[in-house]
């Protein structure tokens, strides 16, 4: 065991089976340190949930505001000074196996820093896991079970700016470079601004890029707006949410596409919306017809359908690669709705398919506020449906969700609690602090309130993947940063260096 810390005390409630105090009397306790006590039962693992200073002498503010800094000069306060911890205690290792806490040791006990190997027991780390950064304040890596990180899937949520892309950058960076007996999963990200298109290029500087990893040859970009959905594979219900349509015009194009799909099953091959204004054409009801034909120019206009689906993602989805569908090109909102809609079900149905055309696959759904919205009517959240199947059934079939959202309070409720582990960066909004502590389970108050003074880079992991609320700092990632990275200040100097040089361009041209 290492050095002792400090000494349990008597207090109101404890030491008890879930609150223990103790004094500090060697080196400092931070709040998120574990601590350990061997007593009768075995050793007890435990987490600091808060640290206070307390100090006799400035216990009563009239005699501190009469005597003042006087104080100080004439008793021995300093001597005086304590820092209580408040830890609670996590569970107790019996030999190697970890039990419940049901009797709580004596008032006198001895509190020593936890060794590093039972908090690796304790939080479920493994040598050849995810390795996400380290542990604060001790030298532990925090490495994961893949299983357990992701099968129940996955929400990264934090306020903009705070580390959710960068963390994010990591864990893909992770899960392409397992090896094959490891276990190796297809990876999917919905890229709404292009953060991870970094990925797909090769390394830019290759002096500045020393310690950096190449995962351009394990990384396809697709690029969203060039996508083509096949028209024989959507439902008149998703046509409903990307064009308004009266139930009259939901008929008659629900039966023009039936009547479309049953010939293609004849053999007739398959169709897109030229056919189907062809089919229009034949309506004998002028009004129908026309109203019909604006319906079809209307979704012309959104540029996404074909007869086939080009480019086959499913085929993209292979073990241990990286597919990032970009939707940073994309203006229209209904149309990145439709392709989250589209390409997620699209995924789910094949691994959910007796056949199993592809991997078991973890799908990254950045800004996933906007397509797993709480509240918004379903034909303005088209994805939405899609993805809450997804987190509902996933883990039974290999299909893993990670959202990722600035915004937890807009975020679908059903899908936020179907997320058994959640990483947490900085959030200051007061709203979406109470969501996070209804929606997250084993989340404590104390660790609630530390969220919003995180620092960038600084998360706190809760749930299925480790034993206890864990505070952590994001590795350095070794994949090269996005382009969109740079700071405000950087794009000004950049884009005027780029103006000057044009000019010097144009004026030696001259
Ligand atoms: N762990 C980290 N170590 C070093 N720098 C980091 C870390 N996390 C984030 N940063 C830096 O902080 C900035 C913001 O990070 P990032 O883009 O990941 O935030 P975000 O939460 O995704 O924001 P947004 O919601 O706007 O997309 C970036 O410049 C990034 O390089
Ligand atoms: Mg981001």
């Amino acid at each position: 065991m290492s050095e002792q810390l400090g000494t349990v005390v008597s207090t109101m409630e404890g030491p008890s089976p879930s609150k223990i105090s103790f004094v500090v009397n060697n080196g400092k306790v931070h709040k998120g340190m574990f601590v350990e006590i061997e007593y009768s039962e075995g050793v007890m693992v435990l987490l600091v949930e808060d640290v206070i200073k307390t100090n006799r002498y400035f216990e009563r503010p009239d005699s501190v505001k009469v005597i003042g800094d006087d104080l100080e000069k004439n008793f021995p306060c300093a001597e005086w000074e304590f820092l209580v911890a408040n830890a609670k205690p996590l569970g107790v290792f019996v030999k190697d196996f970890i039990q419940r806490t049901t009797f709580p040791p004596s008032p006198g006990a001895r509190v020593f820093c936890a060794d590093n190997e039972r908090i690796r027991k304790f939080l479920s780390i493994q040598v050849d896991g995810l390795n996400l950064g380290k542990l604060q304040f001790h030298d532990v890596e925090l490495s994961l079970n893949l299983s357990k990180l992701l099968q129940k899937h996955l929400a990264i949520i934090a306020t903009s700016g705070a580390g959710k892309s960068y963390c994010v950058s990591v864990l893909l960076e992770e899960l392409l470079l397992r090896k094959k007996e490891q276990g190796q999963i297809g990876v999917v990200v919905f890229d709404t601004h292009g953060e991870y298109t970094c990925f797909g290029d090769p390394l830019r500087n290759k002096n500045e890029s020393i310690d950096l990893i190449d995962f351009s040859s394990r990384t396809r970009i697709i690029d969203g707006s060039k996508i083509r959905i096949a028209l024989s594979k959507v439902s008149v219900h998703m046509l409903s949410s990307m064009v308004e349509l009266t139930p009259n015009q939901k008929r008659a194009l629900g039966r023009i596409l039936n009547k479309l799909k049953e010939e293609m099953r004849a053999g007739a091959g398959p169709f897109d919306l030229i056919d189907v204004k062809n089919e229009v054409n034949s309506i004998d009801n002028e009004k129908t017809q026309s109203s019909l034909f604006g319906v079809i120019s209307d979704l012309e206009e959104i540029n996404i359908f074909g007869k086939i689906d080009e480019p086959s993602i499913i085929d993209f989805v292979k073990p241990g690669r990286l597919v990032v569908i970009d939707l940073n090109l994309i203006i229209s909102e209904k149309k990145k709705q439709v392709l989250v809609a589209y390409l997620s079900d699209k995924l789910f149905k094949e691994r959910r398919s007796f056949g199993k055309k592809i991997p078991p696959f973890a799908l990254f759904v950045e800004e996933a506020h906007n397509f797993i919205p709480e509240g918004t009517a379903s034909e303005h959240a088209v994805a939405r449906s899609y993805l809450r199947t997804i987190a509902r059934e996933g883990r039974k079939f290999g299909a893993a969700l990670v959202v990722i959202s600035q915004r937890p309070k807009r975020l679908d409720t059903t899908t936020l609690a179907n997320c058994n582990t959640n990483i947490i960066l900085r959030v200051t909004n007061p709203y979406d602090l109470d969501h996070i502590a209804q929606s997250c389970e084993g989340l404590d108050k104390q660790s609630i309130n530390s969220i919003s003074s995180l620092r960038v880079g600084e998360a706190l992991i809760v749930g299925e993947a480790v034993g206890a609320p864990t505070f952590f700092k994001v590795r350095k990632r070794t994949s090269q940063a996005s382009r969109h990275e740079s700071t405000l200040e950087d794009s000004a100097k950049e884009f005027i260096a780029n103006e000057d040089k044009t000019k010097e361009d144009v004026n030696s041209f001259l």
